[in-house]
């Protein structure tokens, strides 16, 4: 992946760098020094917890699979905090006010990113699980365990209609994907939500302190991180109308966050006990549902090679 094919990767860089310059050791080595700095329980907590928007993805993608417990919609009231990320076009004004979940993940406490030398040659399948979870060393009663085959199974699912995936294990495998999806000659660039300000606090009221701005964007790939030993991105795309925006938040403690958001235009085929539904209280294909993404996913959007400064 040649650098210069990078626009604004001021975040991607560091990524970029720890791929290329990382040290020639064995994966395993790695990830077992890594795991070892952190105490067990952060590790799970910042590595193995299921990630809400997940939860959604695989929703969307078959209902029967997806064993989470919140989407029981005679328990309207009792929405899980960690849900607190969707919101409808309806909202999308300044001033709005509304209750947001942001995960914020202390980045040294997650699992390293692997150089793709190092990923490929780890099996990654659910055929393999016994394997891999020997190789980690985890327990098969243990939540690491639980995660690991959680998300191969995630990454194993069949795509939706319409929707094409891939769970990325190493950066390099992450941009071929984008690649593959804007095609090999397009410039594209990468958006995350940025956290403006440091705190604790994950769940407030926020308030859309200026107009919501829409980013243009043809086609994109949005990659979340999954729970699993070393760094997994289940990245995919859709056909249909999306509309992907940066908004500017205040939290009630005065929190600055950057968000970027999605707002998916037609939900006609989404399972009507998506959690989306539930938090919103709406049904499938009426009204556009958008959500919050976590700092730690990414979402790739092409760039049209007249605006791109750097050719
Ligand atoms: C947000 O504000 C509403 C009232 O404006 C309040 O009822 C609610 O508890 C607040 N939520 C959070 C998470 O602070």
């Amino acid at each position: 992946m040649g650098g210069s094919t990078m626009t604004s990767c001021f975040l991607l860089l560091p990524l970029l760098l720890l791929v290329m310059f990382g040290e020639a050791r064995q994966a395993f080595s790695e990830i077992e020094e890594k795991n070892k700095q952190i105490e067990l329980n952060d590790h799970i907590e910042a590595t193995f917890k299921p990630k809400p928007i997940i939860k959604m993805v695989t929703k969307m993608a078959n209902d029967h699979n997806s064993h989470d417990t919140h989407s029981s919609s005679s328990h309207m009231d009792h929405i899980n905090p960690l849900l607190r990320v969707f919101f409808t076009i309806n909202d999308l004004k300044q001033g709005k006010k509304l209750p947001i979940y942001f995960p914020k993940r202390d980045p040294s406490k997650s699992p390293p990113l692997l150089p793709k030398e190092q990923a490929d040659p780890i099996p990654f399948s659910l055929k393999k699980l016994p394997q891999i979870l020997s190789y980690f060393s985890y327990p098969s009663n243990s939540p690491q365990a639980q995660a690991v085959k959680e998300t191969l199974e995630q990454c194993e699912l069949k795509p939706i209609k319409g929707e094409t995936k891939f769970c990325a294990t190493s950066m390099e495998s992450m941009v071929n994907f984008v690649r593959t999806a804007f095609g090999p000659k397009t410039h594209y660039e990468v958006l995350t939500t940025s956290h403006l300000t440091k705190s604790n606090v994950h769940l407030q009221n926020y308030t859309f302190i200026e107009a919501p701005k829409e980013i243009a964007a043809p086609r994109l790939v949005a990659c979340h991180t999954m729970p699993y030993a070393y760094a997994v991105y289940y990245c995919h795309y859709q056909e249909g109308d999306n509309n992907v925006l940066k908004i500017q938040l205040e939290g009630e403690n005065g929190d600055r966050v950057e968000a970027l958001a999605i707002c998916h235009m037609d939900t006609s085929q989404w399972s009507p006990s998506h959690p989306s539904f539930q938090v919103l209280k709406i049904q499938p294909g009426t009204i556009p549902v958008c959500h919050f993404f976590p700092a730690d996913d990414f979402v790739w959007i092409p760039v049209p090679t007249s605006n791109s400064k750097l050719y």
